[in-house]
């Protein structure tokens, strides 16, 4: 498949925000912004806080707009207080699942290895994962920056079959441009994306690696949207901050056009 016939996919990290009544007002907003899309060439997904979950899928019916989650547990069941199953996710309508943010990997103890945990839980159930990857500002000034994300991609992708991984989407998101309003440039994020996909080449075939999506994210606006959105290896966006205004996330889904 020729790189031109990628779709996009613009998904909406909502992180902890938003209440129920908020995030339907906003999904409510944002489907009829985004009602005359081309749904081949661009697709959208929200990924509200699992409470949320269930009315906002609700809200979606009928529409193009995917349902993300933004999280889940490795086990399929028992006694993991806090933790929420991929077969909960499915379940409740959810087509992806986020795994391995950077905030989870910072905050929360994540690890390569439970990354590729949760991958294979999510795959499991059916649902499309969300792998995030991306360095920190110290390691991008050391010049490790292709070494750790090649570290982060393989230790997620552990185990997999080339036919697994060609569905996958991967999200390349520099530590240091998240929710901090400091964009990687679009030759830097391209440097990056086109490397995972010559690591995927190499790690399965060439038309395995054609086939992923990758993602960028960190602080993708509607003014940078189209830049980033128009290299070559850049398949979408995963966006935090401005997916929490119906507009700003139409403005950026349009720029992927
Ligand atoms: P941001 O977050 O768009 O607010 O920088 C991106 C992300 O964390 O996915």
């Amino acid at each position: 498949m020729a790189a031109q016939a990628r779709r996009k996919l613009i998904a909406g990290n909502w992180k902890m925000n938003k209440t129920i009544p908020e995030g339907l007002a906003l999904v409510r907003e944002l489907k009829g912004l985004v009602a005359s899309l081309p749904g081949d060439r661009v697709e959208l997904a929200v990924a509200p806080p699992f409470v949320s979950l269930q009315a906002v899928a609700k809200e979606l019916e009928g529409s193009a707009v995917k349902l993300a989650a933004q999280n889940c547990h490795w086990e399929a069941s028992g006694a993991y207080t806090g933790e929420v199953s991929a077969a909960m996710l499915k379940d409740v309508g959810c087509a992806y699942v986020i795994v391995g943010h950077s905030e989870r990997r910072q905050y929360f103890g994540e690890t390569d290895e439970t990354v590729n945990k949760r991958t294979r839980a999510v795959v499991g159930a059916g649902m499309t994962p969300i792998i995030c990857v991306g360095e920190t500002l110290t390691e991008r000034e050391a010049n490790r920056t292709l070494e750790v994300v090649e570290r982060q991609v393989a230790g997620a992708l552990k185990g997999f079959q080339a036919a697994e991984v060609a569905g996958f989407v991967l999200a390349y998101e520099p530590v240091w441009a998240i929710g901090t309003g400091r964009t990687a440039t679009s030759a830097q994020a391209q440097e990056v994306h086109r490397a995972i996909r010559e690591q995927l080449g190499r790690l399965y075939d060439r038309g395995t690696a054609e086939r992923v999506l990758i993602q960028y994210g960190g602080s993708v606006k509607p003014d940078n949207a189209a830049e980033l959105l128009g290299q070559p290896d850049v398949d979408g966006a995963l966006v935090g901050g401005a997916s929490l205004k119906a507009g700003d996330f139409s403005a950026i889904a349009k720029g992927g056009v």
